[in-house]
């Protein structure tokens, strides 16, 4: 007789397994976010357990950093677009605040801007305070349109009413989209600009109230047009060493620098109407300016209303890049933002080039760290190699003089015992790379495993890098921020060891000097929707 293959105990038991293990999944789907999952950055933005794009309404207003962002609240993939929303008093640590706006009767919510409305020109303002007006785009669902809304708030953007009169610019094209807000002060008006992506080119528009809209421009036809532009956004900028230039941001994709999403910009002078690029830098031939040379750097667009007091013009952008970013394993939220970014121009004998550095407020995320001055490459690592930084979380400064014709150095990121990420200086090509082919799995997508690389202009024999890593991201800043790159990694373990690489003549470059700065987290929590 055949042996029963189970008997009524093991199948008892085996029932037992099976129903625990269904327990464990379904309460592993409800459990709420720990802001430890694997992965999960430390210090960068991140939704709490759904999906985000590109960051929106980033307006400062009474002590707190707003940033809104394309967020889907009912999944972590793309669609449903509304706006999520959260606060921060420094740059650093978020609070999550409930959905600012819903897709509503067929409309999305699309990317946009937020504008204080400090002479209450919108008429939207309550018992003598400002409102914050929202200009975003909606997306129709159910036939191909998109055109421009508003929305304002009294109570310091926690509750938003849609405006009854929406939408307050209408072409009747189904791509147009993503407006950004300016108050334009030599011509007293609101500016707003805005992309036809299909086109390549953005529109500017002209109100009195942020209701009424007149074009008055645009531009177009210049730069990277080989994608949809889109996310725009125009600033003045003050230069290094005085004056100041306007700058327009235009975003595209595909068609960006490492493939996919990028982020370019153009210098020259906005009169309110006309923005004409400086000639030097941008005629049709010219290369495209890139502001970030890294795979993942996409919909970067600038905080307003920053007190004049401070006067900074800080950005960030998103963390991720269209051909992957639906695919990139992390659970349950998907996507970051960069850290926040100060910009400035700096005049080069190429014509005037953004550079971008960390927020100095990130800086008190240090957590002792040291320099070493004056040595070599190989004494510079013994140094490092006494320096693993468990976390993962980290900052480097590496300073050269008299870098050499030729060679490469490289600043190897080793992650545990298999995975790293090399970030390369190579003198003779005059280029930055980094490569993440070793950093950790990339199976999710075939596009994600690669080597980016920027062109690097050595300043009077000198070099400078600044590197800022997390659970699963590397920003480099090189030469004070005139050369970026932001790459996604998704190392296997947390642990860290940086060292120096040198090939060729850079074995014997002289390393003025490095410093290195394990960081604390900054975690984010949960607030309320209470001002
Ligand atoms: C850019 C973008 C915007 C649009 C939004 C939709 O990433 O395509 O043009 O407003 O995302 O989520």
């Amino acid at each position: 007789m055949m042996k029963p293959l189970l008997g009524f105990p093991n199948a008892l038991a085996l029932l037992g397994t099976l129903f625990l293990v269904l327990l464990a999944r379904v309460l592993a789907a409800d459990a709420p976010p720990t802001f430890h999952e694997k992965w999960r950055p430390q210090f960068h933005f991140t939704p709490v357990d759904t999906w985000m794009n590109d960051p929106n309404g980033m307006v400062f207003y009474e002590g707190e950093y707003h940033l809104f962002y394309q967020n889907n609240p009912f999944g972590n993939r793309w669609g449903h677009m509304s706006w999520g929303h959260a606060i921060s008093r420094d740059l650093a640590h978020w609070e999550h605040l409930p959905l600012a706006l819903a897709e509503e009767d067929g409309v999305m919510i699309f990317s946009g801007s937020v504008v204080v409305d400090w002479k209450n020109t919108s008429g939207f303002g309550k018992e003598g305070r400002p409102p914050l007006v929202a200009l975003y785009t909606g997306h129709y669902t159910k036939r191909p349109l998109q055109n421009q809304h508003l929305a304002y708030s009294n109570d310091k953007g926690r509750t938003w009413t849609k405006f009854a009169g929406n939408p307050v610019l209408d072409l009747k094209m189904a791509d147009f989209r993503d407006p950004k807000a300016l108050w334009h002060e030599p011509t007293s008006r609101w500016v707003m600009t805005v992309a036809l992506p299909k086109e390549a080119k953005v529109h500017f528009y002209a109100s009195p109230d942020l209701k009424r809209w007149d074009y008055v421009g645009e531009f177009g036809g210049a730069g990277a047009t080989n994608g949809l532009w889109e996310c725009p956004d125009l600033f003045p900028l003050p230069v290094e060493g005085g004056g100041s230039k306007w700058v327009l941001v235009v975003n595209i994709n595909p068609g960006g620098p490492a493939g996919g999403s990028g982020c370019q910009y153009f210098v020259g002078e906005f009169d309110g109407k006309r923005f004409v690029a400086d000639r030097t830098t941008h005629s049709r031939t010219s290369e495209p300016l890139w502001a970030d040379w890294g795979r993942d750097f996409y919909a970067a667009v600038s905080w307003s209303d920053i007190p004049r007091r401070d006067g900074r013009r800080l950005l960030l952008g998103w963390m991720s890049n269209w051909e992957y970013a639906n695919d990139v394993p992390t659970f349950p939220w998907r996507s970051a933002m960069t850290v926040p970014r100060d910009l400035v121009l700096r005049q080069t004998p190429a014509g005037h080039r953004l550079l971008q550095r960390p927020v100095r407020e990130l800086n008190r995320l240090r957590d002792g760290g040291g320099s070493v001055r004056r040595t070599t490459v190989a004494e510079a690592n013994g140094w490092l190699a006494r320096r693993p930084v468990p976390l993962g979380l980290a900052e480097l400064e590496l300073h050269l003089d008299q870098v050499p014709g030729s060679g490469v150095l490289a600043l190897e990121c080793r992650h545990g015992k298999s995975g790293n990420t090399r970030i390369e200086a190579d003198f003779k090509a005059g280029t930055l790379r980094i490569d993440r082919t070793r950093s950790g799995p990339s199976d999710f997508s075939t596009a994600f495993a690669g080597v980016h690389m920027a062109p690097l202009r050595i300043i009077n024999g000198k070099l400078d890098l600044r590197l800022l890593l997390d659970t699963s991201s590397v920003e480099v800043f090189a030469q004070g921020g005139e050369t970026v790159l932001t790459d996604l990694i998704l190392p296997e373990s947390p642990d860290l060891q940086l060292s120096l690489v040198a090939t060729g003549a850079a074995g014997n470059v002289r390393v003025d000097s490095v410093s290195l700065w394990p960081l604390r987290p900054a975690p984010s929590v949960l607030g309320n929707s209470k001002p």
